[in-house]
C-alpha cells in the first residue's frame, strides 16, 4: 500500500503574487478548472482581504470547481479570517490558511513582538478560523529559519486549538535538504499531538533547493506538499508541482502516490505560462522545451537504439507526444538517417555519407536544421549524381 501525498497547488496565490503574472477572475477560473482536471487536492485560490478582485476570484473559483478543497489565505488577523470565510461560502469544501512568523527575524524585526505573544496570536487565529470552517491550516512563516524547539511549541499549541494541517514554510528558501528533513522529523518526534494534523511543506527556491527540500520533507513525514505549476512564485519561485509529482512517480519504490493525472501536466504548464505571460525556461525539468530533446550524437544514437538509454520518463506520461531528436552540428549519422527515414528517404550508405557531410557544413552555419533543409540537401545530392 502506497502512502498518499496531498497536492496543494498555490499557483493562483503564491504564483500569482509575482509581478506581471496577475490574472483576471475569468483567467483564474480557467486555470482552476485545469488544476481540477490535473487532479490537485487543494487549490489555494487567493488572499481575499488583499483586494476586492482577489475576494471575487475566491468566490467564483469556489463556485466553478467542486473536487479540490478551496483554500483562502489570511494573516493571523480577525478581519482577514472573516473576509476569507465570506469568500469561501460557496465552496463545497473550504479551508482557511492562517498563520504568523515564527523566526526571530519575523518575531522581533517584522512583528515587533515576543515568542509568547506569537503563540497566543497563533492560537487565537486558529480558534477564530475554526468558528467558520472545519478545515484550518496554520502556517509558521519562516519556519525554515525558526528554532526547532520553539517551532514545536507553536505547532503543538495550534493543533490543540484546532489546526487540521500545519504548514512548515521555508519562506526564504534558506534550508539545505538535510536541515529541512531534520526539522520535519523533529516535529514528528517532539510534538505530542502531531498525529492529529497533516504536516505540509512549502519550500521556496532561492538556492534552487525547493524540490529537494520538499522531497526531504516527505521522506521525514510530511503528507501535503505546497507547489506551483512551472515553479512560479515569490522571487525565485516555489517548489514546482511537476518535479515533485514525477520524482515520486519515477521512484515508486519509495512507496508514495499522488492523485495527479500526469498526462495533464504539459497542458497545465502551457496554460499557466501563456495566461501569466511567464515563459518556461527551455531546460526546465519535465516541462521545458528541451526536457525531451536530444541533441548530441552520442545521446541521439543511444535514444534511437532504446529510449530508456537516455530518458527516465516516457514523454507521453506527462502529455508530450514524443521526444525529439534535434539536428545540430553535434548530431551523428544515426540521427540524420532516422530523420530522413521519417521523411521517407532511405539512402544507400554512400549517399548518406554525402548528405551527412553537406548537413555538417550547413549545421555549422545554422543553429537548427529543419525538415525543409534536409529536403534541399537530399535534392542537391541527387543532382550531383
Ligand atoms: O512562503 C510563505 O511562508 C508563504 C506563507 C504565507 C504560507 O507563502
Ligand atoms: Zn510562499
Amino acid at each position: 500500500m502506497s502512502t498518499r501525498i496531498y497536492i496543494f497547488d498555490t499557483t493562483l496565490r503564491d504564483g500569482e503574487q509575482v509581478p506581471g503574472c496577475q490574472l483576471n477572475t475569468i483567467e483564474k477560473i480557467e486555470v482552476a478548472r485545469q488544476l481540477e482536471k490535473l487532479g490537485v487536492d487543494v487549490i489555494e485560490a487567493g488572499f481575499p482581504v488583499s483586494s476586492p478582485g482577489d475576494f471575487n476570484s475566491v468566490v467564483e473559483i469556489s463556485k466553478a470547481v467542486s473536487n479540490p478543497t478551496i483554500c483562502a489565505l489570511t494573516r493571523a488577523v480577525k478581519k482577514d479570517i472573516e473576509v476569507a470565510a465570506d469568500a469561501l461560502k460557496h465552496a463545497k469544501r473550504g479551508r482557511i490558511h492562517t498563520g504568523i512568523g515564527t523566526s526571530s527575524y519575523h518575531i522581533y524585526n517584522k512583528l515587533n513582538s515576543n515568542p509568547e505573544e506569537i503563540i497566543e496570536r497563533a492560537v487565537e487565529a486558529v480558534k477564530y478560523a475554526r468558528k467558520f470552517v472545519d478545515d484550518v491550516e496554520f502556517y509558521a512563516e519562516d519556519a525554515g529559519r525558526s528554532d526547532n524547539e520553539y517551532l514545536a511549541r507553536v505547532i503543538e499549541a495550534v493543533i490543540n486549538a484546532g489546526a487540521t494541517v500545519v504548514n512548515i514554510p521555508d519562506t526564504t528558501g534558506y534550508c539545505l535538504a538535510q536541515d529541512y528533513g531534520t526539522k520535519i522529523a523533529y516535529l514528528v518526534n517532539n510534538v505530542p499531538n502531531i498525529d492529529k494534523a497533516i504536516i505540509s511543506t512549502h519550500c521556496h527556491n532561492d538556492l534552487g533547493m525547493a524540490t529537494a527540500n520538499t522531497m526531504a520533507g516527505i521522506l521525514n513525514g510530511a503528507r501535503q506538499v505546497e507547489v506551483t505549476m512551472n515553479g512560479i512564485g515569490e522571487r525565485a519561485g516555489n517548489t514546482s508541482l511537476e518535479e515533485v509529482v514525477m520524482t515520486l512517480k519515477c521512484h515508486k519504490y519509495l512507496g508514495y502516490e499522488t492523485g495527479i493525472d500526469t498526462t495533464q501536466i504539459m497542458k497545465t504548464s502551457n496554460l499557466v505560462s501563456t495566461l501569466m505571460r511567464m515563459p518556461v525556461q527551455p531546460n526546465k525539468a519535465i516541462v521545458g522545451r528541451n526536457a525531451f530533446a536530444h541533441s548530441s550524437g552520442i545521446h541521439q544514437d543511444g535514444v534511437l537504439k532504446n529510449r530508456e538509454n537516455y530518458e527516465i520518463i516516457d514523454p507521453v506520461e506527462v502529455g508530450v507526444k514524443e521526444s525529439s531528436i534535434v539536428l545540430t552540428a553535434r548530431s551523428g549519422r544515426a540521427a540524420l538517417k532516422h530523420r530522413l527515414s521519417v521523411l521517407g528517404y532511405e539512402l544507400e550508405p554512400r549517399d548518406l555519407d554525402a548528405v551527412y557531410n553537406k548537413f555538417l557544413e550547413l549545421a555549422d552555419r545554422k543553429k537548427d536544421i529543419s525538415d525543409e533543409d534536409l529536403e534541399v540537401l537530399v535534392g542537391r545530392n541527387k543532382n550531383d549524381e
